[in-house]
């Protein structure tokens, strides 16, 4: 089995699917993990719906060659959008794990027909979908496209995303290894993004590493921040890669009043 740093820099956005579909096993598999997912900020109202491409006469404009989807569908509660990010991440990286590829979807889709598929109840939203299949040999010419556009293959520098004590002291690689806390922050830098912004940094004081997003123009919806979606993926990341280092990280909110640059928003603290 592939320790999770592994699996952290061996997955990619996957748009283009050989055409077979998942088999029966490999999906109920999927189905049963959905179920039995938490997250730390104990948020209830999330759950998956396994998706046909046939039967729901769905399809999304990046993908190719895919034959069905997992939608995941939540309602507004305190800090949701982090404890969706957190939830989807561990099912996609499961995903990943069994041998499929996904891609996160919260833009490129017919949103209305994905979520009449999804059921939507009263009160309920769908922020994201992903495609699960297996990836094809070769890319088609608009994943190849879109993955320059977005310049998938490239991630800020440490110094750039992670800071000591407060953020004027940006981290290099050299004191996170000396820290012990090299393999944590890479499987955050790795982490897949919404238009590859990567909103996350973080600032290490001592025994906590606190969360921030820094947000771009273009991400806020009535119901939801795409990019506080991001910071959840990138503390499940996190999470997951200290326990496999056996530690025992604990999240809280509280927020430690670190002064911040302009448009950077506190979200919560690992104690570690
Ligand atoms: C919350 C979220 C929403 C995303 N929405 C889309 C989307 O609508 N269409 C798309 O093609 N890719 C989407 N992506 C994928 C990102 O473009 C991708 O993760 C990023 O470019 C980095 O590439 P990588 O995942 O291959 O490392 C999304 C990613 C995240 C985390």
């Amino acid at each position: 089995m592939s320790s999770f740093i592994d699996l952290v820099k061996t997955r990619r956005s996957v748009r283009t699917f050989d055409g077979n579909g998942v088999s029966p096993e490999v999906l109920e598999d999927l189905k049963i993990f959905a179920k039995e997912i938490t997250n730390p900020y104990g948020a209830k109202s999330i759950r998956f719906e396994f998706l046909d491409r046939e039967k729901n006469d769905l399809s999304s404009p990046v993908l190719s060659g895919e034959k069905c989807y997992v939608s995941a569908v939540c309602s507004k509660e305190d800090h949701v959008e982090e404890a969706y990010g957190y939830s989807f991440q561990k099912l996609l990286m499961k995903a990943h794990e069994l041998g499929l590829g996904t891609v996160w979807i919260g833009g490129t889709m017919p949103r209305d027909k994905f979520e009449t598929a999804s059921d939507l109840a009263e009160g309920e939203f769908m922020p994201c979908m992903s495609p699960l299949g297996v990836t094809a040999k070769k890319m088609a010419i608009k994943e190849t496209l879109m993955r320059k556009g977005v310049k998938a293959d490239t991630r800020l520098k440490f110094e750039e995303l992670f800071y000591v004590r407060d953020f004027s002291t940006p981290m290099n690689e050299q004191y996170a290894k000396e820290n012990g806390l090299f393999d944590d922050l890479e499987a955050v830098r790795f982490a897949p993004s919404a238009v590859n912004k990567q909103p996350w940094r973080i600032v290490v004081d001592g025994k906590k590493a606190h969360f921030y997003e820094k947000h771009d123009k273009g991400f806020l919806t009535p119901d939801y921040d795409l990019q506080k979606i991001d910071l959840g993926i990138a503390l499940y990341n996190f999470e997951t890669q200290m326990t496999t280092e056996l530690r025992d990280p604990v999240l809280t909110v509280e927020d430690p009043q670190i002064s911040t640059p302009d448009d950077v928003d506190y979200i919560a603290t690992y104690t570690i």
